[in-house]
């Protein structure tokens, strides 16, 4: 795997396998790399001749008294396991390669971007579709490939790129999950014992809610029960919606395309997770 660390130097690679007429994927990430990011690898492989993983943890996604500055960085492990998974390059810039002046342009996805995360992270979504689009005109790929364990953030990439005519085919992949369920995230690292054994009941939450919108049942009564049983164990919650699963706005009892969004905080943590389904 080639690694490199300058704008330019990813150019001419990309500028190579464009000239042999190679299909580009590219799998942009935090680090901390984990089983969920290796799938998104994987999936770029099956769909591309060549992939790009970039590592990069954006500033401007981190709200004031966020976990920038402790974001676990473990560049080294990480490279280990992107040769493993066969990625072709590895982008590793520096903020000061990505945000080399300050810039004064940003991308605001707009109404998306304000409700359920945006909502409790102001600015949040701004600084990942900003940095998002920074990459992609580094990168130039066919395709990204994101997660779906972060349903806004997907929806809001996708948005963006319908919005501004992104030449990019955007993928997202399903969540990979411990084997209690618990969503696989960089940040579950910062779980105590005790509640990393509690943190698998959010998604349990989520099913629970999902077999109750299926027999029926009021949503306003079901996002009740669920936060409150969640509140009862430990957890702080954000939000737990059942919503429209285009817009992610709030649903009404006769919507088809459901997706319940959940974020809580437990301990240091906030954890996010969703389940989506047609009734
Ligand atoms: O999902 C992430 O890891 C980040 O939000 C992303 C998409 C790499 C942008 O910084």
């Amino acid at each position: 795997m080639q690694k490199v660390t300058t704008v330019s130097q990813l150019r001419e690679q990309i500028k190579q396998w464009r000239k042999q007429g190679l299909r580009v994927a590219f799998v942009p990430t935090m680090g901390n790399l984990h089983a969920g990011h290796i799938k998104l690898v994987e999936k770029a492989r099956e769909l591309a001749d060549k992939v790009v993983v970039s590592i990069f943890v954006n500033p401007t996604q981190f709200g004031e008294g966020e976990d920038f500055e402790s974001y676990p960085r473990t560049e080294l492990a990480d490279q280990d396991k992107l040769i493993q998974a066969q990625a072709d390059l590895l982008f590793l810039p520096t903020v000061f390669e990505v945000y080399p002046n300050k810039a004064t342009t940003s991308i605001s996805v707009g109404k998306l971007s304000t409700l359920h995360c945006g909502a409790h992270r102001m600015g949040h979504f701004d600084g990942v579709a900003t940095v998002v689009t920074k990459l992609f005109n580094m990168v130039q790929p066919d395709i990204a490939i994101f997660g779906e364990k972060d349903f806004q953030q997907l929806a809001v990439i996708r948005k963006m790129v319908q919005d501004l005519n992104i030449a990019v085919e955007i993928i997202g992949v399903q969540t990979e999950r411990e084997s209690d369920g618990l969503a696989m995230s960089s940040r579950n690292g910062y779980l105590t014992e005790e509640e990393r054994s509690t943190a698998p009941k959010l998604y349990q939450a989520l099913r629970k809610a999902q077999q109750d919108v299926l027999q029926g049942k009021k949503f306003k009564i079901i996002e009740q029960e669920q936060k409150t049983l969640l509140e009862k164990i430990g957890f702080k919650i954000d939000y737990f919606s059942i919503c429209k699963a285009d817009n992610l706005q709030l649903a009404s009892e006769n919507e088809e395309a459901l997706v319940i969004l959940a974020a809580a905080k437990l301990g240091k943590p906030r954890l996010i997770d969703n389940i989506f389904f047609s009734k």
